[in-house]
C-alpha cells in the first residue's frame, strides 16, 4: 500500500467516525459516545494530513498534540456552562478565520505560480467571503453574549450592508475573472469583514439564537469550500457535515422563533420594537413570597411544571431542582419540565443541564407538548427564565420579541417565579408576568431558593 493509499484510508476512517459521531449526538444518551467518536475522527484526520503533507517533523507533531490537548482539557474543565455559547461562538469564528487563512495562502501561492483555474478561483472567493463573514460576525456575537458589547443598529445600516454585499459579490466575481490581480481578493476580504460586523452588531431580541446557528453553518461551509481550494476530500466532507447540520439547526431555530430565514439574513435582524417602561409594567403590583409559602402551595398541588431558563445555568441549580422534583414525586405530585427551544444561551442548553443532574428525559416536555397542559397545571415554577415566558410576545405587536412563541405559564393556576430581582433577561424588556394576579415572586439566587423550598417541604 502506498503512502497515498494509507492517507486515503485514514481519511475514510475519519469521515466514517465523523458521521457516526454526529449520529450519536442526536440523542442525549448516546451523545458522550458520539462526542468521543467525532474527536477520534479529528485526531485521525489531523495526524493523516500532517504526516501526508510532511508539514512538520513527527516530534513537533507530538508536541503540538500534547500542548493542544492540554489547552482543550483545561478549557473543557474551566469553562462554565454559562460560558459555553461564547466558546462555541469563538470556535465558529476561528473555524471561519482558519479557512480564510489556509485557502487564501494556498490561492495566493497558486496565483504566484500562474496556475489558477476557475474551480480554484471560485472556491477561494467563496471561502474568503463566507469565512471572513463568519470570523467577524462570530467575534461580534461573542462580545454580545459576553455582554461586553451592547450596540444596537443605526440609521442607514441596511443600505450600508447592501452596498457592502454588492461590493463583496463584485470583488468575488473579479477574483474569478482576473485572479492574477490580487487586489480584488483583499477587497473581498475587507468587504466581507465589515459585512460580518454589520450583519450581527444590531442583533438582539429573538434573532440571536438563529444567527448563532447560521454562523455555525457558515463555518462549515467555509471549511468545505476551503477543501476544494486545497483539494482535500476530508475537509470537504467534514465542512459539509458541519454546514448541513448547521443549516438544519438554523431551520429548526427559525421555526421555533417564528422567523423566516429570509428575514434573518436579509432584513429584520436589528433589535426593533418599543421597550415598555419597567415602573409602568410593575408598579406596586408585584407580590413577593417566601420558601415556606411556596412549600405550602406545592403540598396541595397535583401537577407541577418547572420551567428552567438561563438563570438556572447561572445559579447551577440543576441538582437542587432534581431534589425538588424527587421530594414532590415522593409526595405523589406529578412533575414535568417545560423546555423552550431557546431557553438559556445555546440550543439544548437546558437539556444538557438537566441531563447533568440525571433528570429523566421522559420528564422533559418541549414547548408544543407542554403549552396545552398549563391550563390543567396547579403550580408552574419558573426558575431563572424570563424572555421565554414573557406574555408580551403574544400580546404586544410592538415588543422586540413580538411573535416569538413563548411558554404560556400564565395559564397555570399559580406561577412561582424564582429570580434575584425584577431585572430583565437577554432581550432587555420588562415582563408583565411578574406583576400578574396569579404570580408570586420568590426573590433570590436560583439554587438557594430551590433548596430553601425543598427544606421547607421536608420540614412541613
Ligand atoms: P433570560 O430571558 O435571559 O432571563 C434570565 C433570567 O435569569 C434573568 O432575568 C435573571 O434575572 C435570572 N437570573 C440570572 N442569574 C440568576 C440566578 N443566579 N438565580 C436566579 N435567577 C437568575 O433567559 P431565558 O428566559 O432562558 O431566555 C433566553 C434568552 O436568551 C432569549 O431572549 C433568547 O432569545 C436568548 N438567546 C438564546 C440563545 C439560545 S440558542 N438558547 C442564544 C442567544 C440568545 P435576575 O437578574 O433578576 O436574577
Amino acid at each position: 500500500m502506498s503512502a497515498a493509499d494509507v492517507t486515503s484510508v485514514a481519511y475514510l476512517v475519519a469521515a466514517v467516525l465523523f458521521i457516526l459521531g454526529l449520529k450519536g449526538l442526536a440523542r442525549p444518551r448516546t451523545a458522550p459516545r458520539g462526542n468521543l467518536l467525532g474527536a477520534s475522527g479529528m485526531l485521525v484526520a489531523i495526524l493523516a494530513t500532517l504526516l501526508d503533507r510532511s508539514i512538520v517533523d513527527f516530534r513537533v507533531l507530538l508536541a503540538g498534540l500534547v500542548v493542544g490537548s492540554a489547552i482543550g482539557a483545561v478549557l473543557a474543565v474551566r469553562v462554565q456552562m454559562t460560558g459555553m455559547p461564547q466558546l462555541v461562538a469563538l470556535f465558529n469564528g476561528f473555524g471561519g478565520g482558519a479557512s480564510v487563512l489556509v485557502a487564501g495562502a494556498s490561492f495566493l501561492a497558486v496565483v504566484d505560480e500562474g496556475l489558477v483555474d476557475n474551480q480554484l478561483a471560485i472556491a477561494a472567493a467563496l471561502t474568503a467571503l463566507i469565512g471572513v463573514v463568519t470570523l467577524t460576525g462570530s467575534l461580534v456575537a461573542f462580545a454580545k453574549l459576553q455582554e461586553v458589547l451592547s450596540l444596537g443598529g443605526f440609521r442607514g445600516q441596511g443600505v450600508l450592508r447592501a452596498v457592502l454585499a454588492v461590493v463583496a459579490v463584485a470583488a468575488a466575481v473579479m477574483v474569478v475573472v482576473s485572479p492574477a490581480d490580487t487586489g480584488w481578493f483583499w477587497l473581498l476580504v475587507g468587504a466581507g469583514a465589515l459585512l460580518g460586523i454589520l450583519g450581527t452588531v444590531a442583533i438582539g431580541g429573538a434573532d440571536m439564537p438563529v444567527v448563532i446557528a447560521l454562523l455555525n453553518a457558515f463555518s462549515g461551509l467555509a471549511a468545505s469550500t476551503a477543501g476544494f481550494v486545497l483539494d482535500n476530500p476530508l475537509l470537504i466532507i467534514a465542512g459539509s457535515l458541519v454546514g448541513a447540520s448547521g443549516v438544519i439547526l438554523t431551520q429548526i431555530m427559525c421555526t421555533s422563533m417564528n422567523r423566516s430565514l429570509f428575514d434573518v439574513v436579509f432584513g429584520s435582524m436589528a433589535t426593533g420594537g418599543v421597550v415598555a417602561d419597567a415602573d409602568e409594567v410593575y408598579g406596586d403590583r408585584v407580590t413577593s413570597t417566601s420558601a415556606e409559602e411556596v412549600a405550602m402551595i406545592l403540598e396541595v398541588a397535583e401537577r407541577v411544571v418547572i420551567v428552567p431558563g438561563y438563570g438556572l445555568a447561572v445559579a447551577q441549580a440543576q441538582h437542587a431542582v432534581r431534589d425538588l422534583m424527587r421530594t414532590l414525586n415522593d409526595a405523589g405530585t406529578e412533575v414535568v419540565f417545560g423546555i423552550h427551544p431557546v431557553a438559556g444561551r445555546m440550543p439544548g442548553h437546558m437539556n444538557v443541564l438537566l441531563a447533568e443532574a440525571e433528570i429523566d428525559y421522559e420528564c422533559l416536555l418541549d414547548m408544543d407538548q407542554v403549552n396545552p397542559t398549563f391550563a390543567q397545571t396547579d403550580v408552574t415554577i419558573v426558575i431563572g427564565a424570563n424572555d421565554v415566558v414573557n406574555p408580551l410576545a403574544r400580546t404586544d405587536p410592538n415588543s422586540p420579541i413580538a411573535g416569538m412563541p413563548v411558554l404560556n405559564v400564565d395559564e397555570s393556576r399559580t406561577v412561582v417565579v424564582i429570580k434575584r430581582s425584577l431585572g430583565a433577561g437577554f432581550a432587555g424588556i420588562p415582563n408583565p408576568l411578574f406583576a400578574a394576579d396569579g404570580t408570586l415572586m420568590l426573590f433570590g439566587d436560583g439554587k438557594k431558593a430551590v433548596l430553601d423550598v425543598v427544606a421547607a417541604l421536608l420540614n412541613a
